[in-house]
């Protein structure tokens, strides 16, 4: 018999036959509408693997219901929304998909930082709704991303992935991080330096760290009280790490100049969200990783981690 799996979303159908020829699939056919919990919560009681994304909770009460979970693949580099200790109390594997999607969220993270620095939301939207009237000395103006001074907190894979992109810009790089990057320092020149120097110095402050206990917040009124008048702060990461009203009342007041962001602390942000009403705000849908070759490259790894969970054997990249 086949080990029975579910998937929580409707994935591309290649994806789908190459589970279905080891494992008996059932998966929820929806590709905008998240599995409902009542759902997940019937449908775990009796499978061997999960495919799961970062919209689902995988928390202790749910894995309670799971008799016979052997595996948890998030089709996710990010596993904040899996209750790790739970899993390894329970010896479930759980699985993410770094690696492939290091390139596309740094491009991202560099498109919203130059969008941002440059205002080209606001730009567009001003020639949109007929504005344009004529070319003026100081219309639309912003910052300089070439030659400026970059801060990236979380010098990973994605982060030394930017940290390239602003060496091409001729950019100073400084990073943060909780060990240091001999590699990084040579061949990029980076600068490692405490976070509040960080802050103090940047021009652009970049959050590139995993979410976890210790990052819930990292960024609030002190950091921000910390940053240049004229920096841009972008969040690629999660949006739980910077506190959102600090940030509201840091970008109103002029404390810090913009804000570019992929994440949200709750998603997706509820239209009413004070940061929506700032036009220094860029605020983008979580897509990081959002190109074709990038999301079938996810689906097919944790395709893969799933496939080998569920055979008993040890899927290549293992968070717990
Ligand atoms: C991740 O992989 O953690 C992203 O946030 C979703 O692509």
């Amino acid at each position: 018999m086949k080990p029975k799996v579910l998937i929580t979303r409707k994935i591309p159908q290649e994806i789908v036959e190459k589970i279905s020829s080891v494992c008996d699939v059932d998966m929820w056919n929806e590709e905008e509408v998240p599995i409902p919990r009542e759902v997940l919560e019937q449908k775990i009681v009796d499978v061997e693997g999960l495919f799961c994304l970062i919209t689902e909770k995988i928390d202790a009460d749910l894995l309670k219901k799971a008799k016979n979970l052997k595996v948890v693949s998030n089709m996710a580099v990010g596993y904040n929304n899996i209750d790790i200790e739970a899993c390894r109390e329970r010896g479930i594997t759980v699985t993410n998909t770094p690696g492939v999607l290091t390139e596309t969220t740094a491009d991202l993270t560099f498109a919203l930082l130059m969008a941002t620095a440059r205002r080209l939301i606001e730009a567009s939207t001003y020639l949109r709704n007929g504005e344009w009237k004529t070319w003026s000395p100081m219309q639309l103006t912003g910052q300089d991303v070439y030659g400026a001074t970059i801060g990236i907190i979380g010098m990973g894979r994605i982060g030394e992935a930017v940290a390239r992109r602003a060496k091409a810009f001729d950019m100073n790089i400084l990073y943060h991080n909780r060990n240091r990057k001999v590699d990084a320092e040579k061949t990029l020149g980076a600068t490692y330096v405490e976070l509040d120097e960080l802050l103090k110095q940047s021009d652009f402050v970049v959050i590139m760290t995993p979410y976890t206990p210790e990052t819930v917040n990292l960024i609030s009124e002190r950091e921000l009280s910390l940053m240049k008048k004229t920096a841009v702060l972008i969040n690629t990461a999660r949006g739980g790490i910077v506190n959102e009203e600090a940030l509201y009342n840091a970008l109103k007041t002029g404390q810090i100049w913009a804000a570019g962001l992929d994440v949200f602390a709750i998603e997706p942000v509820s239209l009413d969200h004070p940061l929506l009403t700032l036009p220094n705000v860029v605020a983008l849908p979580h897509i990081g990783s959002a190109s074709i070759k990038t999301r079938l490259k996810m689906a097919e790894l944790a395709a893969d981690n799933l496939m080998k969970g569920v055979t008993n054997q040890r899927p290549d990249h293992v968070v717990v």
